[in-house]
Formats: structure tokens, sequence, C-alpha cells
């Protein structure tokens, strides 16, 4: 769906009246092309911690134009924040500003990322207040930003170094324009993570995924973005969008699995189609679900069972099929599709919110039981994504809905499908039990 106020201020006569009225100036986002350099103009890497040092010597190796330190009114690609040793709140002046000088070089689309450690994983409170304090800076400095620029933080568990294979995933996940709506949001690293095969440019080779409510919207995106990124595809939709399901599975050359995810048996279902047609199966995205709003005073018993069946119980019992399944054992990977909904609350929303919140909670506590073969499981929590089911709120709100985020626009499809495949691949092995927000920093919400 175009977003013309989007495309009105970045036009002259438009962009002089937003600028004299104060109104909002969505710029146009950077967004991945493959074959396109990964970012754009120096990046500066701010720290002097060993852990800088060796990030630093890694970002050279991938051919960036690395500085250590600013040149007075360069243009600068992006700005890393190498904060991984901080131990009281005093310790972060330095580094921070220095960034701060350097902020109005941050050319469009440019980037600001921070390292540091998660506040959780100490006991000595001063360092655990420098640690959140690293949090809600860079959740404040996101809200500065402009021009399509984003700033997002890569968490580091206490035995994962800057350089592990997991934490330049997230790093390169973070400079690239695959994660254009994603901004002021954490990436913790549990686990090194490790996979030689990867390439950045087709991490899904020889990977068979499966896409749950592939016929439209958001699902079909992700099949074509795991097609472009290498994948063989299995794409799963009701019989009633076969035709719809048939068309997309042809465009990206997979399998076309006519099934309703609440059929009892629909995890077997899935494996053993997965398994004649492809020889087995590596990746599941649980993407498909319903919204069936009423004010909980308005709520019957077919609107709340509907969602919380589809939504939630559905893919509890598909993963119970999949983690009991010798098919699903190498390096499985599983991402559910939650939503700021399930995070923030949303008026209207009880039945979806409980099955979004429900996700979040069934892939924390599934992290530890696919971690034991080598696996991971996450969830993306889109906000304002601009789809059929978003084209259907009443114009105000939906315009309202459309820029209460940093980025004051919607996010695209393909910005939720790049965050899944992104999750998806070898090298971010080392991410569990996490719920990675793609919502141009929402307003509302944490
Ligand atoms: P959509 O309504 O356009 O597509 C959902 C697909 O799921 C449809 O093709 C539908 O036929 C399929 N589906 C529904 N029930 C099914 C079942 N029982 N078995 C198999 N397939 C079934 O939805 P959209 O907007 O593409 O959303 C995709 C996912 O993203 C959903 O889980 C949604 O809750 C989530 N999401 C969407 C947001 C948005 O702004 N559009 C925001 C936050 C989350």
């Amino acid at each position: 769906m175009t977003d013309k106020y989007t495309q009105l201020v970045n036009q002259g006569l438009g962009r002089n009246l937003a600028k004299k009225l104060g109104l909002p100036q969505p710029a146009f986002l950077r967004r991945y092309q493959p074959g396109q350099p990964l970012i754009t103009g120096p990046v500066l890497v701010q720290g002097s911690t060993p852990g800088a040092d060796s990030l630093a010597a890694e970002l050279l190796a991938w051919d960036l134009d690395v500085r250590r330190h600013a040149v007075p009114r360069e243009r600068l690609g992006a700005i890393i924040l190498v904060l991984d040793d901080v131990v009281t709140p005093e310790d972060l002046a330095g580094p921070v500003l220095v960034v701060a000088a350097s902020l109005r070089d941050l050319g469009p689309g440019g980037r600001v990322i921070t390292v540091s450690r998660p506040a959780s994983d100490t006991a000595d409170p001063a360092a655990a207040a420098a640690r959140q304090g690293v949090d809600g800076f860079l959740r404040s400095l996101a809200k500065e930003l402009r021009r399509g620029a984003t700033g997002n933080g890569v968490l580091l568990a206490p035995d994962v170094a800057p350089t592990s294979p997991s934490s330049l995933a997230a790093m390169r996940f973070f400079l690239s324009g695959r994660s254009a709506f994603v901004d002021g949001q954490f990436i913790t690293v549990t686990g090194t993570g490790s996979d030689p095969q990867d390439t950045p440019d087709r991490p899904l080779a020889g990977r068979t995924a499966v896409v749950t409510g592939a016929a439209r919207g958001i699902g079909a995106e992700i099949a074509r973005t795991l097609h472009r990124d290498g994948a063989t595809l299995v794409l799963v939709d009701v019989p009633a969008a076969g035709d719809r399901l048939a068309a997309v599975a042809n465009e990206v050359r997979g399998t076309a699995l006519q099934l309703d995810i609440t059929t009892p048996g629909a995890g077997q279902r899935i494996i053993d189609h997965a398994v004649q047609r492809h020889g087995g199966l590596d990746v599941v995205i649980h993407n498909a679900g319903i919204t069936r709003d009423k004010l909980l005073a308005n709520m019957d018993e077919a609107k709340w069972n509907s969602v919380i069946n589809i939504n939630i119980a559905a893919q509890l019992r598909i993963n119970e099929a999949l983690l009991a399944s010798d098919h699903f054992r190498t390096a499985p990977r599983i991402v559910s599709l939650a939503s700021t909904s399930g995070i923030a609350g949303n008026r209207g929303q009880t039945n979806y919110a409980a099955s979004k919140g429900g996700v979040m909670g069934m892939v924390r506590a599934t992290a530890p039981l696919i971690a034991a073969y080598g696996g991971t499981i996450n969830a993306v929590a889109p906000g304002f994504i601009e789809t059929d089911m978003t084209a259907r709120i009443p114009v105000a709100l939906r315009e309202l809905g459309r820029r209460a985020n940093s980025l004051q626009q919607g996010g695209q499809p393909i910005d939720v499908a790049e965050a899944i495949a992104f999750l998806a691949s070898g090298a971010a092995g080392g991410i569990n039990g996490q719920v990675l927000r793609v919502c141009g920093q929402n307003l509302v919400g944490a």
C-alpha cells in the first residue's frame, strides 16, 4: 500500500510546507538490495576496549571504511559505540559525548549501534546501573535521529565476544538495509553461534523452510524473501486460499500444502509433506494469524476461541510434533509472529493480544528445548505494517497508527520478512528465545 504523505513531503513544495507547519517528515528508508554495499560511508567505531579493537578489525575485513577517530565534517554511514566494559554510570560520559560530536555528520539512512552487556547479567549495582543506562540512552537517541537513521543495540552475554559469529550477524543486520524499520531495539546474543557455510547474500542456501499463512500479505513476502536468500519453500494456507497459495508457490518455486493449521495432526502433515517433497525441514515460520476485534464486553466465545486457536494453540501443537521429529534436528529454526499489541495492549484486541503475548511466552519457554538440538526459536513483533489488514482501519486512526513511531511511517511486509530471514539464518544461532520488534520504535509499549 502506498503512503502518499511520505511521497508528498519528500518533494520540493511538500517538504517546505511540512517543515513550516511542523508536520511529520518521514524519510524514504534505506532497504536492502542484493549486491549493494552493506552501508555507504565510513563506519566510526568508538570505544577503546579490546572488544572495540577486534570489532573494528572484523569490520575492516568486510571491506568497510572503518574509522577509530572522527574526522570533522566527514559524512558517516554508521557510528558503533562499544560499551562492553562500563562499570559505573560515569563511564558513559566519555564515549557518549564523542558520539554526540559526530552525530550531525551521520548521513541519511545512517546507523548508531551500541555494543554492551545485559544489566541482568551482573550483581554489582553500579555496573547494572551503567548497563541499564545504555538501554535508556539508546532508546532516547533513536528518537532523536532523523532522515531514516536508526539506533539499535547488541547485548552480549558474559562469555560472548563482540566478534562471535552471532554478534557479528546482529551487527551486519543492524548496519544493513534489512533492518530499515527496526529502531530503538536490542538483540541479546546468548551463544556464540556458528555457521561457516553462511554467505551474506544467500544465508539460507540448502535449507528447507515452511511458511504458514503464505498465500498473501506478510506470509507471501516472507516466502519471497526466504527464496531470495536461498531457501527451498513449503507454503501452507487454508484450502479456501488455494489459488493464491499456488501462485505464490510458483513464484518462489516451492510446494504448496493446503492445510488449516488448527486441524488435528497438522504438525505431522507438514513434516510428512516436507520430507516427501524435499527430504526434510530446517526452518518453520509461524505466520498464519487472524484478528477478530471486539471490546471485551462484546466478545463472544467463537471470536475468542478462533483467535487463540489459530494464533497460538496451533503453533504449540505443531512445535510439539516438530520437536519430537527426527527430521527437524539439523540446527532447526522456528520464528513466530507476535505483535506490539501483545506487548503494549490494544483496545478491542484482548483476544489477539492474549494470543500474541502467548507467542512470546511460548518462545521463551521453548528456547531451551530446541537448544538441545542446536536450534533456536524467536519471535518477531511487527508494529504498524502496510497490509490489507491495516488498509481496513478507518482513515484517521490509520494515519495516527502510521505516524506514531520514530520513523513516522508504516513498515512494509518486507521489513518483517527481513527480520525473520535474519533470525532463520545459521549465523543467528546464538540468538534464542528473543522477541525482536519491527515497529519503527512505536511510541507505545516498551
Ligand atoms: P493476512 O490476514 O493478510 O494473512 C494471513 C494469512 O494466514 C492468510 O493467507 C490466511 O488465509 C492465513 N490463515 C489464517 N488462518 C489460517 C489457518 N487456520 N491455517 C492456515 N492459514 C491460515 O495477515 P498479515 O497482515 O499478513 O499478518 C501475518 C501475521 O503477522 C499474522 O500472524 C499477524 O497477526 C501478524 N501481524 C501483522 C501486523 C500487520 O500490521 N499487518 C502487525 C502485527 C502482527
